[in-house]
């Protein structure tokens, strides 16, 4: 008995190893296995009883072996002294059985890999895809457009730091600590005296104290920072552009015109452009300028608060004590300083409806300017 079985086990052995020959695919490679070495897994000895009645009136051709793991549990009709030379070999086949299918599972692999390479499936040897050209910012190409208008008059571009001290953003700037105005340009502080500016006007005063007793006619561009309810028309980060103009004999006109000329430069001819008294502690008298909101044509819409109007920018003639503290006397010099934002400005010549857009990042609408 143990003859006849060991003699199953080198007839599956020939049997399946020249069958692996043949073997051309990785679903042939799985029925391989399935036909010498059995269905992966151990099947109950029930269920393996069946499965040979069934091969067997299937009408198996007796001289075919049946699978590994069949002949292995056909141990238990075998004498106990015989089992465990017939183990040793059945599991010897096994190992020999698995290394076969490892090995030619691989050159397979390999092959089937050559053949998807050769026949352009994927060719690795095509140059990637390039990166479309990026392009200005709206941002930056509406800062552009407003340092080209004011060069046109004479004013150059003045640097100065986003991080700034409280005395040059309040103090110098005529509000001292505890003054009302302070409420309106509430700012994210790093220690008491270190904050993102509020607004550009901290510039002036670096400015007047390069320049004097020079005159002086520049812009200062830049972001600045407010803690403040973000919303359609107002983010807490954002840009303005300063200018300050120190001479002899500067008046309001001179500032009224330099800022319409702006206007028209900026939007054209047709818009409108108004100027409302107002406040703000370092210039006297101060002014705001306003345009006509494009957006909804006067009627009235979240971005102008329903008045037709959008504020564009603060302004007015430079308060005398800021101009001792730059430096000069008041009594011999004069200036006008004005500080439009970047957004909204741009908003009105775009037609752009929501503020938040700018530094939201979505290609859909940055890639419309
Ligand atoms: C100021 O910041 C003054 N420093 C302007 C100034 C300069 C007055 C020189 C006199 C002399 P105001 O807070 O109004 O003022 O802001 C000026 C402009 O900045 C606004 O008209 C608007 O265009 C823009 N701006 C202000 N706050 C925001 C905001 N939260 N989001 C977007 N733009 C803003």
């Amino acid at each position: 008995m143990l003859d006849y079985m060991l003699d199953q086990l080198r007839q599956l052995e020939e049997e399946a190893m020249a069958a692996l020959e043949a073997v051309e695919d990785r679903d042939a490679l799985a029925a391989w296995y399935r036909r010498y070495v059995g269905k992966r897994g151990t099947p109950s000895s029930r269920a393996l009883r069946e499965e040979r009645a069934g091969y067997d009136a299937r009408g198996r051709d007796a001289s075919q072996p049946l699978p590994l793991t069949q002949l292995v549990h056909a141990v238990e009709d075998l004498p106990k002294e015989d089992r465990p030379a017939f183990g040793q070999a059945a599991n010897k086949l096994k190992a020999k059985f698995e290394a076969a299918h490892g090995a030619w599972d691989q050159t397979l692999y390999q092959a089937e890999m050559e053949r998807e390479l050769e026949h352009g499936a994927l060719d690795v040897t095509l140059p990637g895809r390039p990166a479309g050209p990026g392009h200005l910012h709206i941002t930056t190409q509406t800062l552009r457009q407003i340092y080209d208008i004011f060069a046109e008059m004479g004013f150059q571009v003045y640097e100065a730091p986003e991080v700034e001290t409280d005395e040059l953003n309040f103090g110098l700037l005529n509000m001292p600590p505890h003054h009302p105005a302070r409420d309106m340009w509430d700012t994210f502080w790093a220690s008491d005296e270190v904050l993102l500016r509020t607004h550009t006007s901290p510039g002036q005063m670096r400015a007047m104290r390069e320049r004097c007793p020079e005159p002086i006619r520049v812009i200062l561009p830049g972001k600045c920072y407010r803690y403040e309810q973000v919303t359609a028309r107002s983010e807490h980060q954002f840009y303005q552009v300063e200018g300050l103009a120190v001479g002899h004999n500067i008046r309001m006109t001179d500032l009224i015109g330099t800022l319409t000329q702006f206007a028209r430069r900026f939007y054209g001819p047709e818009r409108r452009v108004r100027i409302r008294g107002s406040y703000f502690p370092f210039t006297e008298p101060s002014i705001e300028v306003d345009m006509d909101c494009i957006l909804c044509h006067g009627r009235g819409c979240r971005v102008c608060k329903y008045s037709g109007w959008l504020e564009i920018a603060g302004a007015g003639m430079v308060h005398p004590v800021v101009l001792q503290n730059g430096g000069y006397d008041p009594d011999e010099w004069s200036g006008f300083a004005f500080g439009p934002g970047v957004e909204r400005p741009a908003m009105l010549k775009y037609r752009i409806d929501d503020i938040r857009l700018f530094y939201g990042n979505d290609l859909r609408f940055l890639r419309q300017f």
